[in-house]
Formats: structure tokens, sequence, C-alpha cells
């Protein structure tokens, strides 16, 4: 892998549906995915500890040769974003709800976001529900215990199913017509959540917004590179383990390394 490679990391595998679309849009770049199984759920932690995590997952990343980096975890935006920007100088793209899209396109004047309990608690949030969707009804639902389901139990398992059945119903009620997905896991489960909804309701990830702004970021800086399109996969857990989730997520096999940042 060369230098110039892109790093992406999330808590687990979620950040896997925003490194397609970073690959869709930019195919010949290379790429370091860190999944940080270890400590996965990210949701359920203290602010205090994502951030000081972020910065050393970042910090790491940095120093093994990243020309940038894309913060793959709503969560961890929420948490740490800003000590990642204080504390690393690369061009960096974080993840966060697209509050501000969906309140665009909401005709109904009532949005609804799925997200994990420590991004719905954050300051971050609310600024940008201040900021974007002061209009609107935005209806919120934290998903505990959904991200673990979707990688542990598999996105069609009687778990996930049940989950959804709970978080999704607030959402469908109050006729949300733009639903924010707004956990990086969650689109593996995209068509279960629509089944839920009302019909014609949209559902928005951030995946190519986040292509789209990482692109402008490296034309800005001179850095686009038209490499080989390499991949390589690492996680701060059990390798094995997590080569079997990929293959049961993506149905393909995948070598996956163990990394400590
Ligand atoms: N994928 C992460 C996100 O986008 C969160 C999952 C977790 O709780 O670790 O927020």
């Amino acid at each position: 892998m060369s230098n110039q490679h892109i790093a992406v990391f999330d808590s687990g595998l979620g950040g896997l549906t925003v490194l397609h679309a970073l690959r869709e849009r930019l195919p010949h770049e290379d790429y370091f995915y860190f999944a940080d199984t270890r400590f996965l759920p990210y949701g359920d932690r203290s602010e205090h500890f994502l951030r000081e995590r972020g910065v050393v997952i970042a910090e790491a990343l940095a120093r093994r040769g990243a020309k940038a980096l894309v913060v793959a975890c709503n969560t961890a935006t929420a948490a740490a974003a800003e000590a990642i920007r204080a504390a690393i100088d690369l061009p960096i793209v974080a993840l966060e709800p697209g509050v501000k899209p969906a309140a665009l396109l909401s005709r109904s004047g009532v949005i609804g976001v799925l997200a994990t309990t420590r991004t719905l608690n954050s300051e971050r949030f609310q600024r940008l529900v201040g900021n974007h969707a002061n209009q609107l009804r935005v209806v919120t639902q934290a998903c505990p215990g959904l991200a673990e389901a979707i990688e542990g139990e598999g996105p069609g398992s009687p778990l996930v199913e049940r989950l959804l059945d709970e978080y999704v119903a607030p959402l469908a009620n109050a006729a949300a017509d733009v639903v924010v997905l707004g956990c990086t896991h969650y689109p593996w489960v995209a068509a279960a959540i629509a089944r839920r909804l009302p019909e014609g309701a949209t559902l928005l990830d951030t995946g190519e917004a986040v292509a789209r702004q990482l692109e402008r970021l490296l034309a800005a800086g001179g850095l686009l590179s038209g490499g080989s399109g390499h991949l390589r996969l690492a996680t701060s857990g059990a390798p094995q383990s997590v080569g079997a989730t990929i293959d049961r997520l993506l149905g393909r096999k995948m070598h996956v390394d163990h990394w400590e940042p």
C-alpha cells in the first residue's frame, strides 16, 4: 500500500457503507479501513471516552501515512470531530446525520432521524437541528443494540427485525416523509426500514455526499491520485470473526489484519 492512502474508520463495519461510496467515486485511491471492533458499540460510550479514542485513532492513522481521513461514524464525529481536527493536520471529512438535506426535501414538514443515543444527545446534533431544521418537526429515535445486532446476528435476523419494529414505529406514526439514517450501520437494513415506513418516504444516508466532499478536498490539495484502488482492512478486535461478519454482510471473503492504534 502506498503512503498516499485514505484512512477511514468506524466503531465497526458500518463505515463499509461509506467506503463503498468512496470507492465508487474515487476508484483509483488506495484505502485503509479500520474497524474499532474492540470498542463497538460507540453509541453507548461516554463522550469523554470517544473523544480520547478518536484522537488516538486519528493520530495513529496519520502516523502510518494517511493523506486524508474519513470519520465514517456519526457517533465518533459527534464526540470527537473537533478534537481530531485540532490534533492532526490532514484533510478530514467527518460524517454527520443528513438533517440539512432532509429538511430541504421534506414536504410534510416532519422528518425522522435514526441514530445512536450518543449522537442524538450530542451538542453537535442539537446545533445541526437548530441550524437547519428549525421550522420542522424532527422526530428522533435512538436505536440501542441495533448496530451490534446487525454485525452480530446479521441484517435479516429476528433480533434486527424486532428492534426495527420498535424503532421505526414512532417515525411511521408521525408520518415522517424523510428519514435520516444517522448511523453508518443502518444502510445495511435500509430496505427493512423502508418497508416499515409509509409508501414514498425517502431514506437519506450520507455516503455519496461524503465522497463528493472528499473529492473536493483532495482536488483542492492536489492530492488526487491515479493509484491501483488497493484496500486494506484492519480491526482492533478479532480479525477472523470480523472477516466472518464481512463475509455475511457483503457475501465475499476479505482479508482482515489486526491493528492497534
Ligand atoms: N456506525 C456508528 C455511527 O455511524 C455507530 C455504531 C455504534 O454504536 O458503534 O454512528
